[in-house]
């Protein structure tokens, strides 16, 4: 095991994520039902959920049966001992006597460290408020892996909200460790928070001016749940937007990426060019997390 929990994606090294990447392309088959393995049974995973998911939920749990493994899920906050009173530390140390892993998603940064303290079992952070989503990166990386045939020396857009996604602000320091040519594309007030820009290296541009020459694309969702009051959020909403004609100038390999749930920032049109690559994206996340947890549990 080269990692007891995964809390940041600093938690691990270039050669641990080239680990894991490779790991996760050897569970590809796996992962779409062609093949069977069980070297999961037996264990049990936990999903503490106390923010909506579709995606990391649904693709942890997809892992861990496809592996043989079995999930128990705790979402409704309403429906445990929490509407007691019962606080996240008492939670996660009943939790870990059950299981063998805990994913968790939470609205508080720090608080997947914090529940990790309390495990007695590896805790995965499936996002923890505007902090980070290590997972997604990985799957991220994959997925670029996969598209673009590597993930070095590349030209990167990240785009939108780039203050609040906790995707942008893991897979950036990825991004960084790889050495590629990142840019950042972002309406004012949702700008990449100062402190990231002291540890990566990063160019803040218009989309025009680099569209012909980046080789991917990767927009985010404004994060309305994370503003702290409406009104601000109603200065940003809908400030941006990609169509099949905001694409007419890209390379032919261009990929567009998107960690998922899209409101309004990429256009249904963009689904039918050859650069959508955001639904492909979102299975990736099945042999990533295979391998993830492959990873801590055996
Ligand atoms: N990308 C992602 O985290 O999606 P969900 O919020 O649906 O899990």
């Amino acid at each position: 095991m080269r990692f007891r929990h995964l809390i940041s994606i600093e938690d691990l090294s270039r050669d641990d994520i080239l680990h894991i990447l490779r790991k996760a392309e050897r569970f590809e088959d796996v992962a779409r039902g062609l093949k069977k393995l069980k070297v999961l049974e037996g264990k049990i995973l936990a999903n503490l959920f106390f923010e909506p998911s579709t995606r990391t939920r649904m693709s942890f749990e997809t892992a861990m049966k496809r592996l043989g493994g079995e999930v128990i899920n705790m979402t409704a906050q309403e429906a445990s001992s929490i509407a007691k009173g019962e606080t996240l530390a008492d939670t996660v140390r009943v939790i870990s006597k059950y299981v063998d892993v805990i994913v968790i998603r939470h609205p508080l940064e720090g608080s997947a460290r914090f529940a990790s303290e309390h495990s007695e079992v590896p805790v995965i952070n499936a996002g923890d408020g505007a902090g980070q989503h290590p997972t997604q990166t990985l799957l991220d990386l994959y997925t670029i892996m996969k598209e673009c045939g590597r993930i070095e020396g590349l030209k990167i857009a990240l785009m939108g909200d780039l203050k609040y996604s906790r995707t942008v602000h893991s897979l950036i320091k990825a991004l960084n460790m790889f050495n590629n040519e990142i840019y950042l594309i972002s309406p004012e007030g949702l700008r990449l928070p100062e402190e990231f820009l002291e540890e990566v290296k990063a160019e803040e541009v218009n989309l025009n001016d680099v569209i012909e020459e980046i080789d991917v694309l990767y927009v985010t969702r404004i994060q309305k749940e994370r503003f702290p009051d409406e009104e601000e959020y109603r200065k940003v909403a809908g400030s941006y937007r990609i169509t099949a004609k905001t694409l007419e100038r890209a390379k032919d390999n261009l990929i567009v990426m998107h960690p998922l749930p899209r409101v309004d920032e990429i256009d249904v049109d963009v689904d039918k060019t050859k650069h959508a690559k955001y639904f492909d994206q979102a299975f990736y996340g099945v042999p990533v997390r295979m391998a993830i947890l492959h990873e801590v549990l055996i």
